[in-house]
């Protein structure tokens, strides 16, 4: 396992593996009360210059659990919002704390972040991506389907971070992916060039939502306007019409094809209320393994190295 986690294209197939198998063992120990303060006293500063949810209560409590302590820092109050620059602000978070958490907009700032900070660096979302989240959903897909490999996973929307993750993520895992995005909305070009990298990765992108729906065993979707696109969100409305996840696109699935969606959903818009509320417990059962995917990567990278 590398120092830090900032992108799945960054993992191999068996840290990926890793995580999900110390996620499953974290969950059973928080379920059966079994103690696991693995990083006692240890503290996680965690940056957020984005709004948040699941992200924030997620870590704060996880760390908390393994019996650290979260430190919040919001990019607007802190002297990041002013203007300091992130190598200096690197250098003095790792004089206080054992690991930084960050949700930003630029996936070169977090890169910059952690080449300066000795201590790891966490990626909770970037425009780029969002590993934290995708390891949580392939934990999840896992315990309902046991296997990820062979499954076929769909993803229906905006090319974005999302969607970035989930490809790599899924091919990682030996899944099939299958993407439908409309055009001017594909996902980021190098992660197009890494699901062609592999002849042994199965990866698809269409422009009508059925096609790539046809088959699959889980199907993701996201939000059209994602995070600092608000300005763009009336023409997103108009370009995204028909790539709805609805009971027809449904009706084309493998029988007992999963829903995901990493929330906030906009229901209406890209997944209708029906769908949302059929596969609600599968939805939230992937917002509660946020906790215990995000436990597992606290843990894999924070834990004293003579462990
Ligand atoms: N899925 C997710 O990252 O949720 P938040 O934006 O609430 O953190
Ligand atoms: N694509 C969304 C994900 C939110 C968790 C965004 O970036 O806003």
């Amino acid at each position: 396992m590398q120092k830090d986690l900032l992108k799945l294209l960054d993992l191999s197939s068996e840290d990926i593996n890793q995580i999900l198998n110390t996620a499953d063992q974290l969950k059973y120990s928080q379920k059966h009360g079994i103690d696991h303060h693995f990083l006692k006293g240890k503290t996680l500063a965690m940056i957020f210059e984005k709004n948040s949810t699941r992200t924030r209560v997620s870590f704060e409590v996880g760390i908390y659990q393994l019996g650290g302590y979260g430190l919040y820092l919001s990019g607007k109050e802190s002297q990041i919002g002013r203007g300091e620059p992130i190598e200096d602000t690197a250098r003095v978070l790792e004089r206080y704390c054992d690991g930084i958490m960050i949700r930003t907009f630029s996936q070169e700032g977090v890169e910059k972040l952690a080449k300066y900070a000795r201590i790891p660096v966490i990626n909770g979302l970037t425009d780029f991506c969002h590993p934290c989240q995708v390891l949580a959903d392939l934990m999840t897909v896992r315990e309902y389907k046991a296997v990820l490999e062979g499954l076929k996973l769909c993803y229906i929307g905006d090319g974005n971070n999302m969607a970035n993750s989930l490809i790599v993520g899924g091919l990682k895992c030996g899944m099939e992916v299958a993407v439908a995005c409309p055009e001017g909305y594909d996902p980021d070009p190098v992660v197009l060039e890494f699901a062609k990298s592999d002849p042994s990765f199965k990866f698809s992108l269409h422009r009508a939502p059925k096609d790539a729906a046809v088959g699959a065993d889980v199907v993701f979707t996201d939000v059209w306007a994602s995070m600092g696109m608000e300005a763009e969100r009336e023409q997103r409305k108009h370009d995204f019409q028909g790539y709805c996840v609805d009971a027809d696109l449904m009706a084309l699935t493998n029988p007992g094809c999963m829903v995901q969606h990493c929330l906030p959903a906009h229901k209406g818009e890209e997944i209708t209320a029906e769908v949302f509320e059929a596969h609600a417990q599968e939805i939230f059962d992937e917002a509660e393994n946020r906790l215990h995917a995000q436990k597992a990567v606290m843990y894999l990278l924070m834990k004293d190295k003579e462990e």
